[in-house]
């Protein structure tokens, strides 16, 4: 199956020149998000990945972090924006092109030598990505990989990431 015909391109959004590319159309596809669901899976296989927990960064990263943890049969953690998660968290802080962002993680959710299996939607510059990566290496945890649906290849976001497996399902 050929998931970019899945995918739909948005113009000029959230900024003129940026090309957007739309998962909704993906999701809202039977058979695309099964196929989709379906090859991460296979991938993390022939890959034998086999972590302890699948951890997605908000929030189109649950979106495919969650069934892909379903089908390892493996918790799912979530990565969260500053000031969402209810108790005692872990932050990272991170550079954006302008200015810094945080991510956070419940402190009780992973404890050190855990497995993690990192999940996202898409890759693009790799700050979210990098970011996550560290902020669970920082707590000791062993960061077997990464899957994203979609790779924007020329934002060379994979030179931000360790030397681990990376899943793209999909590249532009
Ligand atoms: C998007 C996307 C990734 C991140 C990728 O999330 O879902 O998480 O940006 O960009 P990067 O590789 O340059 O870091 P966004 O921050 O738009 O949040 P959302 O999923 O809540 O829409
Ligand atoms: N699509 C969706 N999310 C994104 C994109 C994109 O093209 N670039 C950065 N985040």
């Amino acid at each position: 199956m050929d998931l970019k015909t899945l995918i739909r391109n948005i113009p000029d959004f959230p900024k003129p020149g940026i090309m957007f590319r739309d998962i909704t159309t993906l999701l809202n596809n039977a058979e695309g998000l099964r196929y989709t669901i379906d090859s991460l899976t296979e991938k993390c296989l022939e890959l034998d990945l086999k972590p302890d927990h699948i951890v997605g960064m908000e929030s189109r990263g649950f979106l495919f972090g969650v069934p892909l943890a379903y089908q390892l049969n493996v918790g799912f953690i979530p990565v969260r924006k500053p000031g969402k998660l209810p108790a005692a968290v872990h932050t990272i802080k991170y550079d954006l092109e302008y200015g810094t962002d945080k991510l956070e993680i419940h402190q009780d959710a992973v404890a050190a030598h855990h497995k993690v299996l990192i999940v996202d939607d898409l890759i693009a510059t790799g700050g979210t990505a990098k970011a996550t990566a560290d902020l669970l290496q920082k707590i000791g945890c062993e960061v077997l990989g990464f899957a994203f649906i979609i790779e924007l290849v020329d934002l060379k976001g994979r030179r931000q990431l360790p030397d681990l497996p990376i899943i793209s399902l999909v590249q532009y």
